[in-house]
C-alpha cells in the first residue's frame, strides 16, 4: 500500500480539474494577447477565471493577479511593497516560509529595509502585544508580512487582529495565505488586508500558479516588466491552463470546504489521538487548539531512541509518504528554522503529517501500523 500524508507540501491533481484544463491544452491554444478569435477565446478563459476567484474571495477581479505560485507571489508582494510604497521596515517572524523569509533578508541585506522579527509564544504563535511594540516603535514606513497558517507545525492567526492593528498604526500587511486558500473562506471586503497569497497545489490544483490578491487601494506597479498581461503587473505570456485549473480548483474546494473541514479535521483528531495512545511521550508541535491550527496539518515529535534517525526512511520504505519539516527542507541536511523556534520541540525526530480530501482512514491506521510496528522493535 502506498499511504500519501504529505499533502502540505502539494497535492494530487483533481481529475475534474485535469478535465476543466485539457481543452486549454488542446485545442484552444491561442496566446490571449492575440486579438483574433483563438486569442479571444484562451483571454475570455482567463478573465472568466478570474473573476470566478474573485467572487469567492469577494474581491474585484482586478485585485487578482495571477503569478507561478506561492512564491513569486510573496515575493510580488514584499519587493513591490519596497520599490512602489515605499516601505522601509518589515516585520515579520523567524516561522515564516523561506518565500518570505529569504526575500525580507534579500531585501535587508541588498536595500538596506530594516527587517524586525516579532517574538513568539511558547505554541509558536505570534506575541501580539510584542508585535504592537514594534508597530508604536517607529516612524519608518512598515509592511507586516505574517503567516495566516503555518506550513510546518500548522499555527493559525487571527487575519482580522492583526490587520486591526496594521490599520491602528498605519502599517501595510501581507499575509502568506498558500496553506489556507482553498481550505477557509477567505471575505476581503471583511477584512482590511493588502495582500495574499496562494499556490494552487495545495488543493488539488495544477503546480506552477496562483496568485497574488492587491487590494484596489495599495498602488503597486510591477514586478516582472514586459508585455502588459495582467493590467500591467506581471508581463508574461499567461499560463492559460494552469489558470483554468486554478479556478476549477477554487470552485471545487469551495462548493464542498465545510464537508472536507469535517472529514479531515476527523482524521487528524484520530491520528493524534491514536499516536498519543501509542506513545505518551509523544510532543505535538505547534498549537493543539483546533480553532486556532490547520485541519491539515498534525506535527509531532516522537522521543529520540537509536532507530529515530531512521524514523522516515522506514516510513517511506514501507511506504507511508510524510515528511520531516517542510519539503524545502525535507531533502536537506539543514533542520527546520520552524522547530528551531519552538522551545518544546528540541532532542526529538519531527514528523509532520499533512492530509487532504482524499486521504482515508483505512491510509491512517496503515500509517498508523506501520508506526506501531517501528516503535515496538526493541532497540
Ligand atoms: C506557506 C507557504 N508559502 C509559500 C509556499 C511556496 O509556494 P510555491 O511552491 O507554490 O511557490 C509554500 C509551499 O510549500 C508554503 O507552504
Amino acid at each position: 500500500m502506498n499511504v500519501y500524508l504529505d499533502n502540505a507540501a502539494t497535492t494530487p491533481l483533481d481529475p475534474l480539474v485535469l478535465d476543466a484544463m485539457m481543452p486549454y491544452m488542446t485545442e484552444h491554444f491561442g496566446n490571449p494577447s492575440s486579438t483574433h478569435a483563438f486569442g479571444r477565446k484562451t483571454k475570455n478563459a482567463i478573465e472568466i477565471s478570474r473573476k470566478k476567484v474573485a467572487d469567492y474571495l469577494n474581491a474585484e477581479p482586478s485585485e487578482i493577479i495571477f503569478t507561478s505560485g506561492g512564491t513569486e507571489a510573496d515575493n510580488m508582494a514584499l519587493r513591490c511593497g519596497v520599490m512602489d510604497l515605499g516601505v522601509k521596515r518589515i516585520i515579520t517572524s523567524c516561522i515564516e516560509h523561506h518565500a518570505v523569509g529569504h526575500t525580507a533578508e534579500h531585501l535587508r541585506d541588498h536595500f538596506n529595509i530594516q527587517v524586525e522579527y516579532v517574538k513568539l509564544n511558547q505554541d509558536g504563535h505570534v506575541n501580539v502585544q510584542h508585535l504592537e511594540e514594534l508597530l508604536s516603535n517607529d516612524s519608518l514606513k512598515t509592511m507586516v508580512s505574517l503567516m495566516h497558517g503555518n506550513n510546518e507545525i500548522g499555527n493559525l492567526i487571527s487575519l482580522e487582529a492583526i490587520s486591526n492593528l496594521c490599520k491602528k498604526y498605519k502599517a501595510y500587511f501581507h499575509s502568506d495565505t498558500v496553506q489556507t486558500m482553498g481550505h477557509y473562506r477567505f471575505d476581503m471586503k471583511a477584512i482590511d488586508i493588502d495582500f495574499v497569497t496562494c499556490a494552487a497545489h495545495k488543493f488539488h490544483g495544477p503546480k506552477g500558479v496562483g496568485f497574488l490578491y492587491i487590494n484596489k487601494n495599495t498602488p503597486i506597479e510591477y514586478m516582472m516588466s514586459g508585455g502588459s498581461q495582467e493590467r500591467g503587473h506581471r508581463g508574461g505570456t499567461e499560463n492559460l491552463y494552469g489558470i483554468v485549473g486554478l479556478a476549477k480548483a477554487m470552485e471545487i474546494a469551495h462548493d464542498h470546504m465545510e464537508e472536507h473541514q469535517v472529514s479531515i479535521q476527523g482524521l487528524k483528531t484520530y491520528m493524534k489521538e491514536q499516536l498519543q495512545e501509542m506513545i505518551p511521550s509523544i510532543i505535538i508541535n505547534g498549537e493543539e487548539n483546533s480553532e486556532r491550527s490547520l485541519y491539515t496539518v498534525l506535527s509531532v515529535c516522537f522521543p529520540l531512541s537509536e532507530r529515530s534517525s531512521m524514523f522516515l526512511f522506514n516510513l517511506d520504505i514501507n511506504g507511508v509518504c510524510v515528511s520531516g519539516g517542510s519539503a524545502c527542507t525535507a531533502g536537506s541536511n539543514v533542520g527546520s528554522h520552524v522547530l528551531a523556534a519552538l522551545p518544546n520541540s528540541q532532542n526529538c525526530q519531527p514528523v509532520r503529517f499533512s492530509f487532504g480530501r482524499f486521504t482515508t482512514k483505512e491510509e491512517i491506521d496503515y500509517a498508523l501500523d506501520k508506526v506501531r510496528e517501528m516503535v515496538a522493535i526493541p532497540v
